[in-house]
């Protein structure tokens, strides 16, 4: 918090493999806030699912499944994991097939619902930067800062690719780009709280720019805005 009134929070939106996990962790680093990452929860969903026989078209199940988990992002070091009823996750959810299980499982309003009124909860008593699909259209649109980041598609599917790989997984360029067009297809075309850029939000392309650069231009941003 700035002064002991109320929180600030930047909400970053924007499409898959567009930077926004690592710029909105440094971010909120640079700026003393809480970082939550709510794709992470999305993604948590679709691993709890999958572990119990769920299917990801099962919008009752689903929900069911959703109130019942205990939610809770934990400091580590310049990271933070991701307990699930206590159990860290934060490796397990990192896989081509929950990335697309948490697409398909957050079609659903009753996902949705759940996971959003936590994000709200979480950011009641403290300045978050908070990143995902629909924080400043739907979770936060009183949110003081509000960020579209993007990306053109083979910049974030090159991203993809080295992400991936940094972690020891062989993945092929071509197929990536395809995953990450689907997901965004998937994310946009959605009924309920599709991937869009708020109208009072700011569109910053990262194609060419140094994650520095961007953490710089966004500290300055918020900044700004957090003191009006
Ligand atoms: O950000 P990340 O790639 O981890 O998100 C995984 C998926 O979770 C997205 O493709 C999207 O379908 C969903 N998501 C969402 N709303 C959010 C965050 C993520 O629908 N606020």
């Amino acid at each position: 918090m700035q002064d002991g009134s109320s929180p600030t929070i930047v909400a970053i939106d924007g499409p898959a493999g567009a930077g926004k996990s690592t710029i909105a962790r440094l971010l909120a680093q640079r700026l003393g806030y809480t970082y939550i990452d709510t794709g992470a929860m999305y993604r948590a969903v679709a691993l709890c699912s999958e572990r119990q026989g769920i299917s990801w078209d099962d919008p009752d199940g689903l929900e069911r499944l959703t109130l019942s988990l205990d939610l809770e992002f934990e400091p580590d070091g310049e990271r933070s994991r991701l307990l699930v009823n206590g159990e860290d996750v934060s490796e397990a959810i990192r896989t081509p097939q929950i990335s697309r299980g948490a697409s398909e499982v957050s079609r659903w309003p009753g996902v949705r619902c759940a996971l959003v009124e936590q994000q709200q909860r979480m950011s009641a008593e403290q300045s978050v930067v908070m990143e995902g699909r629909d924080i400043g259209t739907v979770v936060f649109p009183q949110a003081q800062v509000k960020i579209f980041l993007t990306a053109t598609p083979e910049e974030r599917s090159r991203r993809r690719t080295a992400e991936l790989s940094e972690r020891g997984e062989e993945a092929d360029p071509e197929q990536v780009l395809q995953e990450v067009l689907d997901r965004d297809r998937r994310d946009c075309e959605r009924e309920h709280s599709p991937l869009r850029q708020a109208e009072d939000a700011m569109e910053v392309v990262t194609d060419g720019m140094s994650i520095d650069e961007v953490v710089e231009h966004l500290a300055r941003l918020a900044e700004g805005r957090a003191k009006a």
